[in-house]
């Protein structure tokens, strides 16, 4: 399973890549706008922390505009997948990049219906949001389920990417179905070390410890 961390904070994707966390990295125009950094210059310096792919966001909503951003995002780093929206000419702008050799990020997926026509657009990830199918009472796991299926039953090779990830029972229910890759703020994964029992357990061991004298070193 491979882990995206969904930021564009140099910091965090810093500590957990060097602790090995951190397969590639996901931003949006929400999180570059979060962060308060020029996107070229903020994806430019994750691009040379993280080896993985990169994703940044094109703003423009026609094909033919979007392929030019697409064009001048990729050329910050080798590794930059192109991030278009799921709509007719994203699906186009994919295609066009795909034939060049890019990677590919389609977003803003909520249907197994778009999920397909990605796919057949040659995207390289496809992105269902799973946090914002939940906020309207849809079922966003059961989206990665059934893309999951689809994908499996045709032999599709786009990555499921789940995105909008906001707990760490996302992240291991998305392990469970099978999505390649997730990803998550840095705080939802750094959370995923916790648990009430750890604390208990060491805290125990401890005060055990402590009644011994003893000492390691
Ligand atoms: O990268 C997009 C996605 O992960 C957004 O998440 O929490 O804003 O729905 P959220």
């Amino acid at each position: 399973m491979k882990f995206f961390v969904d930021t564009a904070d140099v910091a965090a994707i810093k500590e957990l890549n060097d602790l090995g966390m951190v397969d590639g990295v996901t931003t949006n125009p929400s999180l570059i706008m979060k962060s308060g950094r020029d996107i070229l210059e903020v994806t430019k310096e994750i691009c040379d922390i993280v080896s993985g792919p990169v994703s940044a966001e094109v703003v423009a909503t026609d094909a033919k505009d979007m392929i030019e951003e697409g064009l001048k995002l990729a050329k910050i780093a080798p590794n930059i997948a192109i991030k278009v929206p799921l709509t007719w000419d994203g699906l186009t702008a994919c295609k066009a990049f795909a034939s060049e050799g890019h990677m590919v990020n389609v977003t803003l997926c909520f249907s197994v219906s778009q999920a397909i026509l990605a796919a057949k657009a040659g995207a390289t990830f496809i992105s269902p949001f799973i946090g914002r199918l939940d906020d309207i009472n849809l079922d966003g796991m059961q989206l990665i389920d059934d893309i999951r299926t689809v994908y499996d039953n045709y032999d599709y090779k786009t990555e499921i990417l789940a995105a909008s990830i906001r707990s760490t029972n996302h992240i291991a229910e998305c392990g469970r179905i099978g999505a390649d890759v997730i990803t998550a703020p840095p705080a939802v994964i750094k959370s995923m070390v916790k648990h009430p029992l750890t604390d208990q357990g060491l805290a125990q061991f401890m005060a055990d410890w402590a009644k011994t004298g003893q000492k390691i070193v």
